[in-house]
């Protein structure tokens, strides 16, 4: 995949591999954009005809996203972002429900979960209990299950990890949970643009799931769009009061070109999302394994097969993932040190350091995220780039 030579400053094309920091925009999320800007701006609580064209774009982009989902557009909290549903979910569900001051998660969460459970424990006195993962960073399902307590009010476990790509036992642990009574929330974040999920029925990840988060620009939508799907009948404590836009749960009023622009995404990527995982699959395969057998010194981090399509993560022995981030983008290859949520973040990632990686090896992680297949080509020039600064850096 390569994007860029769009402006005067990337005039090196890159080959892009950090689709889990932001997917390359869509062409269908741009052109569903345009059209809401040249159709005029309008907002959609506005009773005239431009608001009402606002207001009927705004839900045919709900209905869109739900579909995808097989979710009903009235479950859909449109939101500004993951960050936002994360914290929409833990705290509005958390303070609205009155079984108990005590939460669950996992220290290998994104930082909008683990700071909003911390949130709660500050200042409304719950009680926090962080889940251990193994070295692959999965949760036992019976770790989970013990932790559990009468008091319980929420689990939030991510269902795929952004650093290392590993896919957890989600409906295992949701089902035990559910049959106590226990809301269960997932940060499926970096799920839901490369694995088949359904917010309704039977299938994967499972009926037990109330509330879940997806961000758009994941999908190749536009950055600052996301939305919680929450089951309706729960009772949810708004974080943003105002004008009670989204039922109440979300004022402010809506952001109507970046809900088309995700909508629009969110179909495109989600319509052959299995067969599309196949390929990833299949490409994310030949570029581990071609690692693994040419640059000394690395490891595979994460699950070996549980894990993301589209996702690569390693350890490399003695070299920095941060140099070696700096020289690939030299050579015109563009990949993630780890995770780029934490902005500015220094020191080891904590994910790792959770799963058991020695923090000076947690030093050199590197991540190769893609939204689409890659080609022969491409491995062949990411692995002879990568083995390449390797050998420079131990020089
Ligand atoms: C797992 C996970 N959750 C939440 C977020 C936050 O989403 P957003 O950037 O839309 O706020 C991210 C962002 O990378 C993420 O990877």
């Amino acid at each position: 995949m390569r994007t860029g030579g769009q402006t005067k400053e990337s005039a090196v094309a890159h080959e892009y591999l950090d689709a889990a920091a932001t997917a390359p925009l869509r062409a269908e999320a741009r052109a569903a954009m345009l059209a809401v800007f040249d159709a005029g701006a309008a907002n959609p609580s506005s009773v005239h005809a431009p608001g009402n064209r606002a207001k009927r774009s705004l839900e045919e982009s709900r209905f869109r996203i739900a579909a995808a989902f097989n979710a009903r557009p009235a479950d859909l909290v449109l939101t500004s972002g993951g960050t936002e549903a994360n914290n929409l979910a833990i705290i509005g569900l958390a303070l609205a429900t009155p079984r108990g001051r005590h939460l669950v998660t996992t220290p290998i969460e994104h930082p909008s979960v683990l700071e909003s459970c911390r949130y709660l424990e500050r200042v409304f006195g719950f009680e926090l209990t962080l889940l251990p993962v193994n070295f692959d960073g999965r949760v036992d399902p019976a770790d989970a299950a013990a932790a559990l307590r009468p008091d319980t009010t929420l689990i939030s476990v991510g269902l795929a990890n952004a650093e290392v790509g590993t896919v957890q036992p989600l409906p295992e642990i949701a089902a035990h949970a559910a049959s106590l009574g226990v809301l269960v929330h997932t940060d499926a974040v970096q799920a839901a643009s490369s694995l088949p999920l359904s917010f309704a029925g039977e299938s994967w990840p499972g009926p037990d799931i109330h509330a879940m988060t997806v961000a758009s620009h994941k999908f190749g939508g536009p950055q600052g769009m996301g939305a919680l799907f929450v089951r309706r009948h729960l009772p949810l404590e708004a974080i943003l009061h105002g004008g009670g836009q989204e039922g109440g749960a979300r004022s402010g009023t809506e952001n109507v070109a970046g809900a088309a622009g995700f909508a629009a995404a969110v179909s495109a990527t989600c319509t052959g999302v299995g067969t599309r995982a196949l390929e990833l699959i299949r490409s994310r395969d030949a570029l581990i394994d071609r690692v693994l057998a040419e640059v000394p010194g690395s490891r595979l981090t994460g699950h070996r097969s549980e894990r993301l399509p589209g996702h690569a993560s390693f350890v490399v022995a003695g070299v920095s993932g941060e140099s070696l981030l700096i020289a690939l983008d030299a050579t015109g290859i563009a990949v993630s040190s780890g995770s780029a949520c934490a902005a500015g973040m220094d020191g080891p990632s904590p994910a790792l350091l959770a799963m058991g990686v020695d923090p000076a090896l947690a030093q050199t992680a590197i991540r190769f995220t893609f939204a689409e297949a890659l080609s022969e080509e491409a491995v062949e020039r990411i692995v002879r780039a990568l083995r390449s600064e390797v050998q420079a850096a131990r020089r």
